[in-house]
């Protein structure tokens, strides 16, 4: 990979979760969501850290991250949000994974190869409550899901679903999904004869409808410190991701030079012209060509002609004073400028989601305070 690296602040990413924690009730666990590499962050290091400050649940989506998250955290409860091949039974079972059942075929066959391996495997109920992904349909879960509760195999623990999309306010398309989600918990509970571990909301609802807390809340995008600008939100977080890499060419070019494949910009006047390292192969969108800016020597400088596979082209301005190794800038601070995800995400209509877990995962992350904080 490119000489690009990502620098993840340890610091910040505590704050964010003990903003989460002390903004939720002492019976509602967080259940961090580190699925995709936690978002980019690195899971392994974030759960290492999320579970040194008390976190106790994750979820991931994949079973391969289930591991890298079981070996981060011993004693972690990991919810596997995807659904499980009958086949990684017995991994899941040796990892004390919690795999969801998404449907009444789903949940038989889990049970037929648990009870072949004599093993009696934790599982939470997943319902569709609206979202159309995964999940019993919950206008007949009650029905399908009531014989899974003799299977010899399972044990149900928990049940939960997932938002398609939350709003504040009375109208929010989310309370039908949520009153969907008590009817069928109700049904569940009676099946079980006990209470099952609830959890319905990740980072939006979290934010915005409290009365949805439950047993558990599943936030992904919050912890990173994105999606907290809702002013109706009571939690607030910040992000802890920096992406930089190092300027390689800078040169003097006079007016009317072309920059670039096909030419997309040509330079209105005299100006310096550096050239980066990162393009769209390590995920540095080309959707980006001629929109985004980074900082060079603590400016925001234009990204100029399109972004390619391993370079990018800025203008940093006819005085500027920019030499080949000085820093540069693709997401976070310098000097008294910033640019974060979701202003990249904006400029190329995409979510901060796509932007932080298209950092490819084979750049280098640096888990480095850049405040440290004497005492602690
Ligand atoms: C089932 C489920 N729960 C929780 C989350 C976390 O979502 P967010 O990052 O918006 O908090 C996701 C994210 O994709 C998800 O798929």
């Amino acid at each position: 990979m490119g000489p690009s690296w990502v620098e993840i602040d340890p610091g910040g990413l505590r704050a964010n979760l003990e903003a989460l924690r002390s903004a939720l009730p002492k019976a509602t666990e967080p259940v961090l969501v580190v699925k995709a590499n936690a978002y980019g962050h690195g899971a392994a290091q974030v759960a290492k850290l999320a579970a040194g400050a008390g976190v106790k649940w994750f979820a991931v989506a994949y079973p391969d991250e289930a591991a890298t998250v079981r070996r981060a955290a011993p004693r972690a409860r990991i919810v596997l949000l995807g659904p499980a091949d009958p086949a990684e039974v017995a991994l899941l079972a040796r990892l004390r994974v919690i795999p969801i059942v998404v449907d009444a075929d789903h949940g038989r066959s889990l049970a037929a190869e648990a009870k072949k391996r004599k093993v009696r495997l934790s599982v939470h109920l997943k319902i569709d409550t609206g979202m159309g992904r995964l999940g019993f349909p919950w206008s007949d879960a009650a029905t399908a899901m009531g014989p899974l509760f003799r299977e010899e195999g399972l044990k149900i623990d928990g049940i939960c679903s997932h938002f398609a999309r939350v709003e504040s306010g009375r109208d929010d398309p989310a309370r039908a999904q949520a009153e969907r989600f008590f009817h069928v918990v109700e049904a569940a509970e009676q099946a079980a004869g006990r209470r099952l571990f609830r959890h319905v909301s990740s980072s939006r609802a979290a934010l915005l409808h409290p009365e949805w807390d439950l047993d558990g809340v599943r936030p992904g995008i919050l912890a990173y410190g994105y999606g907290a600008s809702d002013a109706a939100g009571r939690i607030q977080t910040r992000p802890v991701l920096q992406w930089k890499t190092r300027v390689v060419q800078v040169r003097r070019v006079p007016a009317g030079t072309a920059v670039g494949y096909y030419g997309t910009y040509t330079t209105p006047a005299a100006t310096t012209l550096a050239v980066i390292a990162a393009g769209y192969a390590d995920g540095y969108l080309r959707t980006l060509s001629n929109r985004s800016h980074v900082l060079i020597g603590g400016r925001r400088c234009r990204v100029v002609g399109r972004v390619s596979m391993n370079w990018i082209t800025v203008d940093a301005g006819l005085y500027a004073s920019a030499k080949p190794g000085d820093e540069a800038v693709l997401i976070g601070r310098q000097g008294n400028q910033e640019i974060w995800a979701d202003e990249l995400a904006t400029l190329c209509r995409t979510i901060p989601y796509e932007i932080l877990t298209g950092i490819n995962a084979s750049i280098e992350r640096r888990y480095t305070n850049p405040h440290p904080q004497t005492g602690t």
